[in-house]
């Protein structure tokens, strides 16, 4: 099959999804050519860049840009090409200390707004125009993130973005502020690390130790014009229930250990100390008419309150509800009342075969805990690290993912209509803009 085929067919005339989508070097040359250089794509937060003169790279593929404060309420994004030979200006991030952009290779000078300044023996360029300017990038903001876009005629990212801002507005990530963040290289293409935090279908797969406390069969998958959720949108969870899977008769269920199992398990989405007021809610008699779950639900709306968050978009059964959202194209994780965990994936320079992760935790600071920026911690080979139990199983799987596609006798993905449609949301998506 040729590639502009699998482009023409987020499913085939089989009902494959073709595997050279995740396989191909064509395929993600192609994602380079029409999808990264069009999408709205986050570059990094605004706590990142809280001076003026404060900037970061951002890379996506072979294409490096810029982020940068040009004024305390302004945030710009450039291509990261000087204008004379093309040398990158900068990199990492750090702070134009003296306003000033200034290339390392002939020291021609730019201002933070772009504007070129400084051609060093100027009168031997009489040809080049005195309003020469960095070549600017989109970049727009919404909940604390900063968003960047190389197609200047691109629709406003708040459009871009709808339901998001609706359905993620109430739990004020603008507000919140980085508690961790690590990167790592995984071993399968972008798509791959993307889809295994896109679907609950491979719980019982992975990681049959949480069916005890999660129903896996029961979410839902919604899928929006550009972005999708999964879990419960429409009605929060109101019990504690294992996976049907188990097959648990109603007297085998023990509410108090699945939240207890909810809390601890998902470590880092609830704050330590309600850990101890689950234990304290296990171990003393609930009001009369209340069930562990409201009673819990009502202590932790108690606690954020009381760290000095704004709960008030927010009903009781949010409290142990997350909204698990598909920030197209590469960003998928669960917001919580106060938390938030949020993967970012991007393919690893231009090989199809890899991908860069960002594990980011964000929280919203407690009122005394003046708020520093984490270590941004780097993990090259993802086996030097702990991640934790189900985050380990999830990244082990990656690399017989993607070797596996590549089987001769591997035609494509037979995807669950139900369980995986946010997989093939994603595919028609991409196609929007491969084939615009
Ligand atoms: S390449 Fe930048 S000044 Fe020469
Ligand atoms: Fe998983």
């Amino acid at each position: 099959m040729s590639i502009r085929d699998a482009t023409a067919m987020s499913v085939g005339a089989d009902g494959l999804v073709p595997k050279e989508r995740y396989v191909s070097q064509e395929f993600l040359d192609l994602e380079m050519e029409k999808l990264w250089p069009r999408v709205w794509q986050v570059a990094c937060r605004e706590e990142e860049l809280p001076e003026t003169g404060d900037y970061l790279e951002y890379t996506i593929g072979d294409q490096s840009i810029l982020v940068v404060r040009t004024d305390p309420g302004t945030v710009k994004g450039y291509f990261n090409t000087c204008l004379h030979r093309g040398t990158r200006l900068a990199d990492g991030r750090g702070n134009f200390g003296d306003g000033q952009i200034r290339c390392r290779y002939h020291a021609w000078r730019y201002a933070l707004d772009g504007q070129l300044t400084e051609i060093v023996d100027r009168h031997e360029f009489p040809e080049v125009p005195s309003d020469l300017r960095l070549h600017e990038v989109r970049a727009e903001r919404w909940g604390g993130f900063v968003f960047v876009n190389m197609d200047r005629a691109a629709e406003p990212l708040i459009d871009f973005l709808d339901p998001i801002p609706k359905l993620l507005g109430p739990f004020h990530l603008d507000q919140m502020r980085f508690a961790t963040y690590r990167t790592t290289i995984l071993p399968a293409n972008w798509k791959v690390v993307v889809d295994a935090f896109n679907e609950g279908y491979h719980v019982q797969g992975t990681h049959p130790q949480l069916l005890a406390w999660t129903d896996d069969v029961n979410m839902e998958y919604v899928q929006f014009d550009t972005h999708a959720h999964y879990g419960r949108l429409a009605h929060a969870r109101r019990e504690l229930r294992p996976s049907p899977r188990l097959g648990l008769r109603d007297d085998e269920i023990d509410e108090g250990a699945i939240l207890s199992s909810l809390v601890s398990g998902l470590g880092g989405l609830f704050y330590r100390e309600e850990r101890e007021i689950v234990d304290e809610l296990r171990s003393s008699p609930l009001p009369p008419g209340t069930s562990l779950l409201e009673a819990y639900q009502q202590r932790r709306m108690e606690m954020l309150r009381s760290r000095g968050l704004d709960v008030s978009g927010l009903d009781r059964d949010k409290m142990t509800s997350a909204d698990d959202v598909y920030w197209f194209p590469n960003m998928v994780g669960p917001t919580y009342p106060g938390t938030a965990i949020l993967f970012r994936v991007r393919p690893n320079g231009l090989d199809p075969d890899s991908s860069i992760k960002d594990l980011w935790t964000l929280q919203w600071p407690g009122p005394d805990e003046p708020w520093k920026m984490p270590e941004r911690k780097f993990y090259p080979d993802w086996t030097a690290k702990d991640w934790g139990l189900i985050t380990n199983q999830d990244f082990a799987n990656m690399a017989h993912i993607q070797a596996g596609m590549k089987s001769r006798a591997c035609h494509g993905l037979r995807l669950n209509p139900r369980q995986e449609s946010n997989l093939l949301h994603m595919h028609r998506v991409i196609d929007r803009y491969l084939t615009a």
